[in-house]
């Protein structure tokens, strides 16, 4: 039975998207069948066709009381919409129905696991009405479109929790099944002191839930509380990602606010203790949050994030649509690190090779046909003498008289910085984010540009690390110059996307 509140999102998306027309979109990267988007939810591969729902509020593009939307694909680049899948519109989640994933039963059907929002008034907020979140995991299960929501929810509430820990932080389930065939399940919390941990939940049935253990701990290292956990082995190691809040910065490598952290270390299978080795930051750029991950039939493991920050969100306000997702990226530990590079089958669209090399730069330049937004673009820059450093490499992108977005390194010091304070926002807020980026031998420096209209994700020496940021730049301005205070040599090689 589908409920009138989410009938009612159901036709009103149906009837608003046709007021946002295709070129106001991205073109290859997910964005909201209309109004708000937020984090991916339930990314999954169920009966050949991948799933990806996300946090949505359809009736503006703003943050409101939160439905699943829903889009599938078949290679996770073309997305079609389905109706959204999940509303408000019980008790328990009447103020939200917040992050989850998704799994597929032994049965064949889907199984949404969310976090639902209750609000709780105390006497003193009874007039402003600010009220308390009450968050619990629950679940609903359907055919892929149709969800019913199940009798038992919440499955997990406040009992659920180690004593003192916090029933108001309490989300963002993330459900896998094992090869015994039971289950497991990370939630993000805040311990009695406030600080994030993840909690490991058991299940024999994907119904019945109960706590194993408190799996990893912040102790205030990263941030506050601890948002969308994801938890998977990757090459030998075991990885936890997670998005903190409350951010202090700790060099180039965390900044404040919202930011993403990726623990690499080792799981034991028997005790199922997480043991951290190393942490990083997931992407270094201004937009990327709360990512989930699959596992590909062909072993891969693929991520998606959502391409925006809550620190930044003032950035699109005045669209038809807010939130887009990152494209999807496939995720490896080389050396001890985290890498990342754009899934592989975004390669097959790649049209109009424009290529050139052993460009001697110095001052600005512009090279016949290296322009668009929408494109792949990989820059290779060495100094032309390696003992005499130039001072800095600049492209300029989304580029007219009056706009432009820049990355640019100094090798002297190390750092890549993106800028996109020339992108047309007329707000102060954060529009430069730098990441120190050692050289490789002989001064190179890789980088790979995807540009969709609104975005740029620069993948740098060959995925090592990430920056994304996104941009409202008119579509007139698409054109792409570079720029060198000393000497260098580049090789560029651009295609477009045409998807
Ligand atoms: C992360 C988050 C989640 C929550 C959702 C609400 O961006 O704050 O923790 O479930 O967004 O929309």
């Amino acid at each position: 039975m589908i409920s009138q509140t989410l009938q009612e999102a159901r036709e009103y998306e149906a009837a608003a998207e046709r007021n946002i027309l295709e070129d106001e979109r991205p073109s290859f990267h997910l964005s909201p069948r209309t109004g708000w988007m937020n984090d991916p939810n339930g990314f999954c591969l169920y009966k050949g066709r991948y799933h990806l729902f996300y946090q949505y509020y359809p009736y503006a593009a703003k943050w409101g009381s939160m439905h699943w939307g829903h889009a599938v694909s078949n290679d996770l680049l073309h997305w079609e919409y389905l109706p959204a899948a999940l509303a408000p519109d019980m008790e328990y989640d009447q103020d939200g129905c917040f992050s989850g994933n998704a799994l597929e039963l032994p049965d064949g059907r889907m199984m949404l696991v969310y976090t639902g929002v209750r609000k709780e008034y105390s006497e003193d907020d009874l007039e402003d009405k600010v009220g308390k979140e009450v968050q619990t995991q629950c679940l609903a299960v359907g055919d892929g479109i149709d969800f019913e929501k199940s009798s038992l929810n919440p499955v997990l509430d406040e009992k659920d929790i180690p004593a003192g820990c916090s029933r108001n932080d309490f989300r963002d389930p993330k459900p896998w099944r094992c090869e015994d065939g039971s289950y497991r399940c990370v939630v993000g919390n805040r311990d009695a002191d406030g600080s994030g941990q993840i909690l490991l939940y058991k299940s024999d049935d994907a119904w019945h839930w109960h706590l194993q253990k408190i799996l990893a701990q912040n102790h205030d290292r990263f941030g506050k509380m601890w948002e969308c956990p994801d938890f998977f082995p990757l090459d030998g190691k075991q990885v936890l990602l997670t998005s903190p809040q409350d951010m202090l910065p700790k060099g180039f490598e965390y900044h404040n606010g919202n930011g993403t952290l990726c623990l690499i270390g080792s799981f034991d299978p028997v005790t199922e203790e997480f043991r951290e080795e190393s942490d990083q930051a997931i992407d270094y750029g201004i937009d990327f949050y709360a990512p989930q991950t699959i596992l590909m039939p062909d072993g891969r493991r693929v991520m998606i994030g959502w391409m925006q920050n809550w620190d930044t969100c003032v950035l699109g306000a005045r669209r038809k649509w807010q939130g887009q997702m990152s494209v999807p990226r496939e995720l490896s530990i080389k050396n001890g690190r985290l890498y990342q590079a754009p899934l592989r089958e975004l390669s097959a669209f790649r049209a109009n090779k424009t290529e050139y090399r052993d460009v001697l730069l110095e001052g600005e330049k512009d090279l016949p046909d290296i322009n668009g937004r929408v494109l792949d673009m990989e820059i290779v820059i060495r100094p032309e003498d390696p003992d005499t450093l130039y001072q800095k490499f600049s492209v300029h992108f989304a580029k007219n008289d009056q706009y432009h977005t820049t990355i640019s390194y100094r090798p002297q010091e190390n750092v890549l910085k993106i800028d996109r304070k020339f992108s047309g926002s007329r707000r102060a807020f954060i529009h430069q984010r730098r990441s120190k980026v050692p050289a490789g031998p002989g001064g190179v420096l890789k980088l790979r540009l995807i540009l969709d209209r609104y975005s740029v994700e620069v993948f740098v020496n060959d995925g090592e690390q990430v920056m994304t940021a996104i941009f409202y730049t008119p579509l007139e301005a698409k054109d792409i110059t570079f720029a060198a205070a000393g000497r260098l040599f580049m090789d560029v090689v651009k295609y477009d996307l045409i998807l």
